[in-house]
């Protein structure tokens, strides 16, 4: 992937030029709510980020113009929407750059991805004795399918190590490697930290002793796009509603050869190649593993949304968030008492804090009233909070339509915050 070159917000120069946010703003309808009677400021794109007008139009006009069940109509109305929602995926595979669309899997989030492979490939090639590699900062999503499986099976989860500043242990994670390995699944981006992972590299050892590698990408993807021919991940996931499309789509990206070797995850409908009482076949990958109806209208609003951040362009939209990043770092690392939870050196826009002698969730309820939304919690990574030994931090959590003024207006919420809080 090139490297991202930070827009220098404080001077505005170029950003204007290759990013025009303010432009980009008028795009996102829900931008203009008041908030408690303030302008809202949407710091929790992390959790589910906002909808840009053509993503809205699209779900509309599939409903409204086209919408009929695919696959399976003989009828006008089924052959178009059967084609749009076919078109989606070759959508998909480019912007992945995945081999080719047979290698995308449609699921219903990037949580159903992980436990689709967890009982498909995971069910069949993994037995007592076996070793899986998870780290300390991945969303539960990530842990629990595997805690699942193991119950069943009885293989061993090792856990791959953090530092103090949130950065990943390359050496230590080499360590826990050995021809026991037989799966890493790791995220590329922690939802908490912000810390990018150094997946290429983690695929290439965890390759080296014959494991394959699960990326969840759930928040990497959103932030700098991916290339998973380049990192030669064997399973890339992702969500649809985090990546400015609706909720209800997930992708699994599979490399052919290990797809082909999965059984079906889930039996019905579009699956089948022949049923029959004396035995069913299945169809190859993808539809091997899409049984049942599909998010129809989802997946026609995910296409829509990839093509606005495609046609913004990732670089730009990763250059722009680091600009971001950078100037909110430089206010929030100012302020008396905020700490900032997870310095990694490559970070993506997302920073948590904690403000001295005040709680998170009290501090949260005081940016909320100000209109700035942000998370509060464990954010579904309990492991990384008792690693880090906090109860849970403050996230805000940025998207493509945050500007300059955001940061300013979460600096000033903090100030409010102290104010009130201590
Ligand atoms: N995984 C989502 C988050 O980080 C919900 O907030």
């Amino acid at each position: 992937m090139n490297k991202i070159v930070p827009i220098d917000i404080q001077s505005g120069s170029n950003s204007m030029d290759a990013y025009d946010i303010e432009r980009v703003r008028e795009d996102f309808p829900i931008l203009k709510q008041q908030i408690y009677g303030k302008s809202l400021v949407f710091l929790d794109s992390g959790a589910s980020a906002q909808k840009p007008q053509v993503v809205i139009d699209a779900v509309h006009e599939c409903y409204e113009t086209y919408y009929s069940n695919v696959h399976r109509g003989a009828h006008f109305l089924s052959q178009k929407c059967t084609d749009v929602y076919e078109q989606v995926r070759g959508q998909i595979a480019t912007f992945m750059n995945a081999q080719s669309e047979n290698n995308v899997i449609f699921t219903s989030s990037v949580t159903e991805s992980i436990n689709l492979v967890a009982q498909t490939w995971g069910r069949k090639f993994l037995k007592k004795g076996d070793q899986i590699i998870v780290s300390e900062v991945e969303h539960h999503a990530n842990i629990v399918p595997w805690q699942l499986l193991q119950d069943q099976i009885g293989f061993d989860i090792k856990v791959a190590k953090i530092d103090d500043q949130g950065e990943f242990l390359l050496d230590t994670f080499k360590a826990l490697l050995s021809p026991k390995t037989k799966l890493v699944a790791i995220t590329d981006c922690s939802n908490v930290l912000g810390t990018m992972l150094p997946v290429k590299e983690i695929t290439r050892l965890a390759h080296e002793v014959g494991a394959k590698v699960l990326v969840d990408g759930t928040q990497g993807i959103v932030h700098n796009g991916v290339d998973v021919q380049d990192l030669d991940c064997d399973f890339y996931g992702f969500t649809g509603h985090k990546i400015y499309g609706p909720t209800g789509i997930g992708i699994l990206y599979g490399k052919m050869d290990v797809l082909k070797s999965m059984p079906p995850y889930q039996g019905g409908g579009d699956m089948i190649d022949k049923v029959s009482f004396s035995g069913t076949t299945f169809q190859e990958p993808p539809y091997r593993f899409e049984a049942g109806t599909p998010p129809i209208a989802q997946v026609i609003g995910l296409g829509a949304a990839i093509k606005y951040v495609s046609d913004l362009g990732m670089e730009n939209i990763s250059a722009h968030e680091q600009g971001l990043l950078a100037y909110a770092n430089e206010l929030l690392s100012a302020i008396e008492g905020v700490q900032i939870i997870g310095q990694a050196k490559d970070k993506a826009a997302i920073i948590s804090f904690l403000i001295e002698g005040t709680h998170p969730f009290d501090v949260a309820a005081v940016l909320d009233r100000q209109g700035v939304a942000t998370r509060v919690g464990h954010h579904c990574a309990e492991p990384l909070m008792d690693r880090l030994g906090i109860v849970g931090t403050v996230r805000a959590s940025f998207g493509l339509y945050n500007n300059k003024d955001d940061v300013d207006r979460l600096v000033a919420a903090i100030g409010r915050a102290k104010e009130l809080l201590i």
